[in-house]
């Protein structure tokens, strides 16, 4: 039985989740943190595969197999059982990512459909009760990530009509994970992580 509460976290490039996320983990830090693509091992070669500019101009379907193959194993082995456990679980990106950025992104509608059924396996039952959606316009996220020292992944470095389409596709489907928390991320960081943190505690309540 599920009895734990599970919130994601999703936005574009630079919208600011990780930093969001390493204030949560100091203010819950009782609750179970995970990445998607990525927090079991296969999950991270997986997101080694499709970070790696080995796999630029990969079939859009194989694509999207693969978010979901790891999707899957997080959500068997680390999600539910949190969730069963009575866990807050915060995952660090989800399902919206992959409608905004195979669905939208990638223009390819006909994979919306798919998407959906293979979900429906996928999840086992553990819907998001919430998604905290820090929203950036694609011209800001995409300064900041070339800001960073890190190298940009083959995602970062998609065209701006790209980042477009994916913001599109977050904020028409967001209120498909859950109740629906749009937030400024445009913002600064503090005015963030206040309306984040309300979010948070709303859905605790
Ligand atoms: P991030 O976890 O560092 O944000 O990087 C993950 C990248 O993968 C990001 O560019 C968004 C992309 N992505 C998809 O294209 N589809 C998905 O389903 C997920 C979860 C992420």
């Amino acid at each position: 039985m599920i009895r734990g509460k599970f919130i994601i976290l999703e936005g574009g490039e630079g919208s600011g989740k990780t930093t969001v996320g390493e204030r949560l983990k100091l203010e819950f830090p009782d609750a179970v943190y995970t990445q998607d693509p990525g927090g079991t091992p296969l999950g991270e070669h997986i997101r080694k595969i499709l970070m790696s500019d080995e796999t630029k101009g990969i079939d859009v379907r194989a694509e999207l197999l693969l978010f979901l193959a790891g999707r899957a194993e997080l959500v068997g082995k680390v999600i539910r059982p949190a969730l069963e456990n009575g866990k807050l679980v915060i995952s660090n990106r989800f399902g919206l990512s992959s409608i905004a950025y195979q669905v939208y992104g990638r223009q390819k509608p006909e994979l919306l459909e798919f998407f959906r059924t293979a979900s429906k396996i996928i999840t086992l039952g553990c819907e998001p009760d919430a998604c905290v959606l820090l929203d950036v316009t694609p011209e800001t996220g995409v300064a900041r990530v070339h800001s960073r020292p890190e190298e940009p992944t083959r995602f970062d470095n998609e065209t701006l009509d790209f980042h477009v389409r994916v913001r599109e596709g977050l904020l028409k489907h967001a209120a498909e994970f859950g109740t629906p928390f749009v937030i400024d991320a445009e913002k600064p960081l503090e005015d963030v992580w206040t309306e984040t943190m309300n979010a948070v505690q709303s859905v605790l309540r």
